[in-house]
């Protein structure tokens, strides 16, 4: 159970807030580099401040306040030029260093004033990696943007998926430190939605929760796994600050503002050998809707799904004044303490943890993976269907989430070698 003011502190993101000083010193994924490229303006709510995302014809990515400083217009309506985005309303031109450019009529009025020189507009840097547009909020010098070790695996069909989920961003990264909730959430009830009758899922025996550098593992062995099992000696990681890191995919709870989380998902598939080398042209994004149409109720048929089931069940900022924590949430206590002390290193003027600085190491930033050598060395078709789980998810649809667009699970198919191309 956590007073009043722990809650606020941690699910509060805005400017001046203990969070949010803290979130912002961690590059986040706002969109994907295929979204910009189908459209290049896109408007951005990130921690309570709006923004536009743009890319202009030089290739170059913007990120600025949504309104314009001259008379406060919608900047997301705005010109994509050569170099940076101009104003539709009197043409006033900016660029992705919050530079004003040109102010056509004032140049010609008055061009000794150099008026442009002192007006900017709020701007963010942005990088692309791995088929996502990240966002820097924080004081310069920004971090690297880590390179993630599944970033640099080859040989991958890469999805990336997005849904707007109308809960704290908190309730989401909770959920990426709680090992019990695949056994209930996920397999438990999974089944009783499909209608099944049979037993219950294998029950949790056992839970560790360790800190790393890049946040904590959670481990667990359950009535059918043991202690020579890699859930127990490898685990799964809860990404520091605000990601779940399965092994194959990232999942980022990216806060909008205090009450509404854009999920990021980043899905790896690693093709089988027969279907080497694929190479990705342009890696496919997609956002998946999370209300059912007909019946306004919470789609409930795929993982992520249920997860968000539960976040926006706990309210749209859950009152953990209320709750009454047990031993599977050791996890959540240590994380919760652990982003209260950091918050306050930030406030206290101090470098939080996690930061990558050093271009050597961001190289490729490892982390703990279950089965890394099958996503390094491959894979035949053959041994792939052997696998427990990775056998039984090969060929069907994706599990993950809701919505899924045909054309990009007919590419997994061709990509997997399970259609002709
Ligand atoms: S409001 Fe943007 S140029 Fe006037
Ligand atoms: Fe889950």
């Amino acid at each position: 159970m956590l007073r009043e003011e722990e809650n606020r502190a941690l699910i509060e993101t805005g400017t001046g807030t203990p969070m949010g000083e803290l979130l912002r010193r961690y590059w986040q994924p706002i969109a994907a580099v295929a979204e910009l490229d189908d459209n290049p303006i896109k408007n951005v709510r990130l921690m309570g401040e709006n923004l536009v995302l743009y890319k202009d014809k030089s290739g170059t990515y913007g990120l600025v306040d949504q309104h314009c400083p001259h008379r406060r217009a919608d900047l997301s309506y705005g010109i994509v030029e050569d170099c940076g985005l101009r104003c539709n309303y009197h043409g006033w031109l900016w660029d992705e260093t919050g530079a004003c450019r040109q102010q056509p009529f004032e140049e010609v009025a008055r061009p000794e004033a150099r008026y442009k020189e002192r007006v900017t507009i709020k701007a963010y840097p942005v990088e692309a990696k791995a088929g996502l547009l990240w966002a820097y909020l924080g004081p310069a010098p920004a971090p690297l943007l880590p390179t993630w070790e599944p970033f640099t695996w080859r040989n991958g069909f890469v999805q990336i998926v997005f849904a707007e989920v109308p809960c704290s961003w908190f309730q989401g990264q909770e959920n990426s430190i709680d090992p019990v909730h695949f056994e209930w959430l996920h397999s438990n009830w999974g089944a009783v939605l499909r209608g099944e009758d049979g037993p219950r899922a294998p029950t949790h025996l056992k839970l560790a929760f360790d800190e790393f550098e890049y946040g904590f593992t959670y481990r667990r062995v359950r009535e059918d796994t043991n202690e020579d099992d890699p859930l127990w000696t490898v685990g799964r990681v809860c990404l520091w600050p605000n990601a779940l890191f399965t092994g194959e995919h990232f999942e980022w709870r990216v806060p909008i503002d205090d009450d509404h989380m854009l999920s990021v998902g980043w899905f790896f598939n690693r093709v089988p050998k027969e279907q080497e080398p694929f190479v990705q042209g342009r890696i496919p994004y997609w956002h998946g809707p999370i209300k059912d149409p007909q019946t306004g109720r919470w789609i409930s048929s795929h993982v992520m799904n249920q997860d968000f089931i539960a976040w926006v069940g706990q309210g749209a900022i859950a009152d953990r004044t209320r709750e009454h924590l047990g031993e599977s949430d050791r996890g959540i206590i240590a994380m919760r303490k652990k982003l209260l002390e950091q918050a306050r290193v930030v406030a206290d003027g101090g470098e939080p943890k996690g930061l990558v600085r050093d271009p050597a190491e961001n190289a490729c930033v490892r982390l703990p993976i279950i089965g890394r050598d099958r996503y390094v060395n491959g894979f035949s078709k053959a041994e792939l269907m052997n696998e427990q789980v990775a056998g039984l998810f090969y060929g069907r649809d994706f599990v993950f989430q809701a919505g899924q667009p045909a054309e990009i699970a007919r590419a997994y198919r061709q990509a997997m070698g399970m259609e002709a191309g």
